[in-house]
């Protein structure tokens, strides 16, 4: 895959990002024209790079993301804010279709995220622990995952991405930094203390 295969992400203020992204049927997934698409975000989150990427943000309204978490995306981290964050290795999985139920009734974790359509900043977004995912894959089969940690919070944000949410729809708002004086002033540092200087609930 060489560069002319990377699409172009849209950012915050499209209106494309706000329109919820219609389903697709299993023929059309393994359709060429979708398998390509697949082919071609999962080139464009590498290059961006992102751990996940939504049709809605390459402009397409289709409910489609392809995620993936591992070494190669968690290279700037030590081992233990990877721990804290609880960021293990997501095979490159597409969700088409989905949905998910919350299995941790109660129990929130909040981070950093950022988002590739929101570039240059990062926020404490409070995400459900563990979600139980029904879709189809890239073979248009149907597919049910339970996710944590880390993979939940991607998830939750992706699909957020196929009803016209974003992140910053969620954020505590007063946490809002960019990238630079997060890998400043934040990284490494308990979420109660940048809660405290910052002046943000903890949930
Ligand atoms: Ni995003």
């Amino acid at each position: 895959m060489d560069d002319a295969d990377l699409l172009s992400i849209l950012a915050c203020g499209n209106p494309m990002l706000r329109r919820p992204a219609r389903a697709l049927t299993a023929d059309e997934v393994r359709s060429s024209v979708i398998q390509r698409l697949i082919e071609r975000m999962r080139a464009t989150m590498y290059g961006a790079p992102g751990v996940g990427l939504a049709a809605p943000q390459v402009g397409e309204a289709l409910q489609l993301a392809v995620l993936e978490d591992g070494p190669r995306q968690w290279s700037h981290l030590d081992e233990s804010e990877r721990m804290a964050r609880e960021r293990e290795i997501l095979p490159f999985t597409v969700l088409v279709n989905p949905t998910y139920e919350v299995v941790s009734e109660g129990r929130t974790v909040g981070f950093y995220e950022g988002c590739l359509s929101v570039p240059g900043l990062t926020g404490v977004v409070f995400r459900h622990h563990t979600v139980r995912v029904s879709a189809l894959d890239e073979r248009g089969e149907s597919l049910t995952q339970v996710f944590s940690g880390w993979p939940a919070r991607i998830v939750q944000h992706e699909l957020d991405h196929l009803s016209g949410v974003l992140y910053l729809d969620r954020v505590e708002s007063r946490s809002m930094s960019t990238v630079e004086n997060f890998a400043q002033l934040w990284a490494g540092h308990p979420l109660d203390e940048i809660a405290r200087e910052l002046g943000f609930a903890e949930h």
